[in-house]
């Protein structure tokens, strides 16, 4: 059996989880110091002058936290939040129905802001700035643009690629957050935390292990959690112990690092079939049967951190550190042309 778990999107039992261990307030939210103590001054300015607080870009992989901080966010404003995502919202009307029922000081959380389709983007910019909408009633002869006011509010967008914003929209957030992979130590951090609240105790030695596996990603944290507090369970046990942790590692085929399948074959693809790149996202997507976005939102942001593949403008190139582990085919370091570090990059 092969459980295909560690890069997933969250379904919707897993997303009814997720709420659960979801931290409520920012105190609660463990590292991205230096974002959260940014938005503690931002937020209590804010309040001091009874204004909307400054609409804010958070962007970063999967997993991380954009959405649990969109809600901290509303909470600490004290604010209703309304939710959405940049694909549901196809009509400019249905941007207008959420925009006019906000209060003044309400959050708008857009998730996946860069999959909004450019015709109700557009509609969002008067929005931001002035506080305002134009509508379009009627078609033919009897149309007419009428203009409606809205309470000022705080839109909170959320987007795994920052880049594929486009930037009229990306001017317009008075705030812009990026969010980094977790050191490990943080990772345990929520792990531990996250353990209380599944009611399960685990061992100083069991959190880091799995917080060491889980590639600086809550979400993958929590997940291998859960997994873990499953073997416990079967084995009767109350607490998650170092071995019960390993064993489930182990059999979800978890490696040191981290890596799931997909990330080991698309270093091998690189590494073995193009020879160390560049290689063509387009290429290298259709190589290892994966979506070409999925690869440069979720798979690669990690491995370039991780010191495995780097970007150059030819495509894409396995590190030294790469080669010597990915590579199976009995050639030396010397047969690959390392492009990237030719390059000096
Ligand atoms: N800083 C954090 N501290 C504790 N738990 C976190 C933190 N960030 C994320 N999580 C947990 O990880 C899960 C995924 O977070 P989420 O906000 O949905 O990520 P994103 O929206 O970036 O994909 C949530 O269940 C949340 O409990
Ligand atoms: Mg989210």
């Amino acid at each position: 059996m092969r459980i295909e778990l560690l890069n997933t999107p969250p379904d919707a039992q897993e997303t009814r989880i997720e709420e659960q261990l979801r931290p409520l307030r920012m105190d609660d939210f463990t590292g991205q110091q230096r974002l959260t103590d940014n938005l503690k001054v931002f937020i209590s300015a804010a309040k001091m002058r009874g204004d909307a607080l400054d609409h804010v870009l958070l962007s970063g992989p999967p997993g991380l936290g954009k959405t649990t901080l969109a809600y901290i966010i509303a909470s600490e404003m004290g604010s209703n939040i309304k939710s959405t995502s940049g694909p549901l919202l196809d009509k400019a009307g249905n941007l207008a129905g959420l925009l006019t029922g906000l209060h003044k000081g309400d959050v708008l959380f857009i998730d996946e802001i860069h999959r909004m389709p450019p015709a109700v983007e557009e509609y969002l910019y008067s929005a931001m700035e002035d506080f305002r909408i134009d509508i379009m009633l009627d078609s033919g002869p009897s149309a007419r643009a009428v203009q409606l006011r809205i309470e000022p509010f705080t839109l909170v967008g959320a987007t795994t690629r920052s880049g594929l914003l486009t930037s009229p929209l990306r001017a317009r957030f008075g705030i812009n957050s990026r969010f980094d992979y977790y050191a490990p130590e943080l990772i345990e951090k929520i792990i531990v935390r996250a353990s209380g609240i599944l009611g399960i105790g685990i061992d100083t030695d069991a959190a880091a292990e799995i917080a060491g596996r889980s590639r600086g990603t809550p979400r993958i944290a929590n997940r291998l959690l859960r997994r873990a507090r499953d073997f416990a369970q079967v084995e009767g046990a109350s607490q998650i112990t170092r071995d019960i942790a390993m064993k489930t590692l182990e059999c979800l085929e978890i490696d040191e690092e981290g890596f799931d399948d997909m990330d080991k074959k698309i270093m091998e693809t690189i590494v073995n079939k193009f020879n160390g790149g560049p290689v063509g996202i387009s290429s290298l997507a259709v190589s290892v049967g994966e979506e070409q976005d999925t690869i440069e939102e979720v798979y690669e942001p990690y491995l370039i951190q991780a010191g495995y593949l780097t970007r150059t403008p030819r495509g894409r190139v396995a590190t030294r550190q790469a080669i010597k582990r990915f590579s199976t085919g009995g050639t030396t370091l010397q047969d690959y042309t390392l492009f990237n570090e030719t390059q000096g990059q």
